[in-house]
């Protein structure tokens, strides 16, 4: 198996095979030396276009790519000139002909479709409004570091419906998770997502279930997931979805019920006080700084899989 070449659009572009060579090349490169991880990748450049901001992203990408003997170029879409109107299609073939792959984090997931149509090279998608795989894949190799496994798990995300959310479903219905998503009526994860989900975890043997009720939800999880209320692109929201959003805090009343082994994610960044308390984020139960420092492992395994 080769991912060679290879986009990472969408969640389901993996198979469960192609996920646990992405996580067995992770804990590779971790074992090995700096020297080493130097050789993997030498003189391979990424470009990486933000239309957001990003802090664990960039960083982990940038950092990731020099640890493997690259470099990482930072393009803020606003300096470029895609800010006066020179189209993705005509961005993605200029690329191609100076870099080895392209990351990028946009609002439009239909833009990181057609810069992977256009250009010669491997995309990443480094979040998009509808998902965010990179994520999924650092999250679901943290579970398995500790809690050791996957299947069979149960896997509460509370808050709302989002693009994280949507990224979670597909990777945990890929590698045989099981999920329950509580959010407020009406920010349901997008029912498309749902339906592809649910396809992939019939050949999985897992579940995808959506409540609107947050305590069950986190009965007996073995891990507790959320996220922010307001997304990025969402700021003027934020102040009604606070009020609506009120019960489906992560904190102590929910992680009294869940599994004692639980552990609580966070993709980061955290409003506290907000979608978590401090004790959760905190907390003996909380393996969120872990989780942040494994999107580096897994995206230089990613990086290295797809531009090697
Ligand atoms: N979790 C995540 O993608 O963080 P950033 O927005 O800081 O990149
Ligand atoms: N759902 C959040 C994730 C940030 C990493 C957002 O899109 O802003």
């Amino acid at each position: 198996m080769s991912l060679q070449g290879r986009d990472l659009i969408a969640d389901y572009d993996l198979s469960r095979e192609e996920v646990e060579a992405v996580f067995a090349m992770a804990d590779e490169l971790r074992g090995e030396s700096r020297e080493d991880n130097l050789k993997r990748l030498p003189g391979r450049s990424l470009a990486m276009i933000f239309q957001k901001p990003s802090t664990r992203t960039r960083v982990s990408f940038e950092a990731g790519i020099s640890q493997l003997g690259g470099h990482g170029l930072f393009l803020s879409a606003g300096d470029m000139q895609l800010k006066r109107g020179e189209t993705i299609a005509d961005t993605a073939r200029t690329l191609s002909r100076y870099v080895d792959a392209i990351m990028i984090r946009t609002y439009d997931h239909q833009d990181v479709i057609d810069l992977a149509d256009c250009a010669d090279v491997p995309v990443i998608n480094g979040l998009t409004d509808l998902l965010h795989p990179c994520q999924a894949l650092a999250d679901f190799y943290t579970i398995r570091q500790k809690l050791d496994g996957l299947q069979g798990l149960k896997l509460a995300y509370v808050g709302d419906g989002n693009n994280v959310a949507h990224s979670l479903m597909l990777t945990a219905a890929t590698v045989g998770t099981n999920m329950v998503v509580a959010t407020p009526r009406g920010f349901e994860p997008d029912k498309g997502i749902v339906e592809t989900a649910r396809k992939i975890a019939s050949a999985s043997g897992s579940k995808i279930e959506l409540t609107d009720d947050p305590m069950a939800a986190v009965e007996m999880a073995n891990v507790i997931y959320t996220d922010v209320w307001a997304s990025m692109g969402q700021e003027e929201e934020a102040l009604l979805r606070r009020a609506i959003f009120r019960d489906y805090q992560v904190n102590d009343e929910k992680l009294d019920v869940a599994d004692p082994e639980a552990i609580v994610l966070h993709c980061l960044p955290a409003h506290r006080g907000e979608e978590i308390t401090d004790s959760a984020i905190d907390g003996a139960h909380s393996a969120v700084f872990d989780q942040a420092e494994n999107r580096l492992h897994v995206q230089k395994a990613i990086m290295y899989l797809v531009m090697s």
